[in-house]
């Protein structure tokens, strides 16, 4: 099975061509410019994708060696996401779909992050914990089997990677936080001070990263950062920040495999790309636990996790059919549902 999967939710426009589960090509444009306005501009993202799609379409089928009449499955990422910028990718997906008469599936986002470690040569087994780390998601899953999933826990307020982006905001790094912060972080010292590791009261596997973002805000302001800032200084911040963050997201998940009795860990999303994320994750390898994380290609927003996701559902669904023009009704929705997740 051959499928052409779109990914278009955020300020990435990715086209990926899959063969059986296996990426022929994944082609990513992503939006830098946004750092100028330290986030996302929704407008702006929307236009970008529609300028971009046609092209990085042809570039991922070109590199794939496929010509549409070879492909047998659309998929597109439906939610979560900003509204604009779905529209964009699915209705150009379901345009594809229709015109070739072939089937179209919608795909959560969510979901295939949760399944981007199987894009990697060993994947979990079942049962496995998912930590989803993204820009707008922190969970914590139970992944029974195929699209089995049981929410354990989630931020009650800042997702993970959306706590990179601000404290690098504070320093004035630019946008996406994340990656600079990891990298500054490498030569900073972790100790230097000791930022909050909170607890969500009654909720031991939920997330809360407000804190630690504020009490970075204070600390910048009592040690008068403005005045006293040096390279030095910011890279300690960076890297006591960081150890708080990675900790945080350490300890709950260790309490939650511990409380399942579970040894298969996948953790995906733009904040698994995160160095000292996976060195602390990764040490879990040498106490039994099998630890996987995707390749960085596949960590971040992608279309091939989309096409695999796209197969999987399409191949394991008990819907009888799912031609594009019966598909059409089907609507993207701008939050993630828990419900249907
Ligand atoms: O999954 P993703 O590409 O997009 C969403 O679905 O949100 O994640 C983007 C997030 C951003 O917040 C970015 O700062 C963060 O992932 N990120 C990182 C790293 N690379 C990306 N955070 C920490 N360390 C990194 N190396
Ligand atoms: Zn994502």
């Amino acid at each position: 099975m051959i499928v052409l999967a779109f990914e278009t939710s955020c300020d990435e426009t990715s086209v990926a061509v899959l063969e059986n589960g296996k990426v022929l090509s994944n082609i990513i444009a992503s939006q830098l410019f946004h750092s100028e306005f330290g986030g996302v501009v929704p407008e702006i993202a929307s236009r970008e994708h529609l300028k971009k799609i046609v092209e990085i379409t042809e570039e991922a089928l070109s590199r794939s060696k496929k010509n549409l009449n070879e492909i047998n499955l659309i998929a597109a990422t439906s939610e979560p996401g900003l509204i604009g910028a779905l529209l964009i990718g699915l209705n150009f997906a379901k345009s594809i779909a229709a015109t070739l008469n072939i089937p179209f599936v919608t795909v959560n986002h969510i979901q295939a992050h949760i399944y981007s470690t199987f894009l990697n040569q060993k994947r979990p087994e079942f049962p496995f914990i998912s930590l989803i780390v993204s820009g707008g998601h922190t969970l914590l899953i139970l992944v029974n089997n195929y699209f089995e999933h049981k929410i354990l826990g989630t931020t009650v307020d800042d997702a993970a990677g959306e706590a990179f982006d601000k404290v690098a905001k504070l320093l004035k790094l630019g946008y996406p936080g994340g990656p600079i912060i990891d990298k500054l972080a490498k030569q900073g010292n972790p100790d230097y001070h000791k930022f909050p590791l909170a607890n969500v009261k009654n909720y031991p596997l939920n997330f809360s990263f407000s804190g630690i973002k504020t009490s970075v805000l204070y600390f910048l302001r009592d040690i008068d950062f403005e005045n006293k800032r040096s390279d030095k200084l910011v890279n300690d911040i960076c890297a006591s920040f960081q150890y708080a963050a990675v900790e945080s997201l350490y300890r709950k998940t260790l309490k939650a495999i511990q409380k399942y009795g579970i040894k298969n860990i996948s953790i995906s999303g733009g904040v698994s790309a995160n160095s000292c994320l996976q060195k602390k994750f990764l040490s879990l390898n040498k106490e039994g636990y099998k630890v996987f994380i995707p390749d960085l290609e596949y960590s971040t927003d992608n279309a091939a996790m989309i096409g695999l996701v796209g197969m999987l559902k399409y191949k394991l669904s008990k819907r009888k059919k799912y031609y594009s023009r019966e598909s059409f009704n089907e609507k993207a929705k701008p939050r993630l549902n828990y419900e249907n997740f």
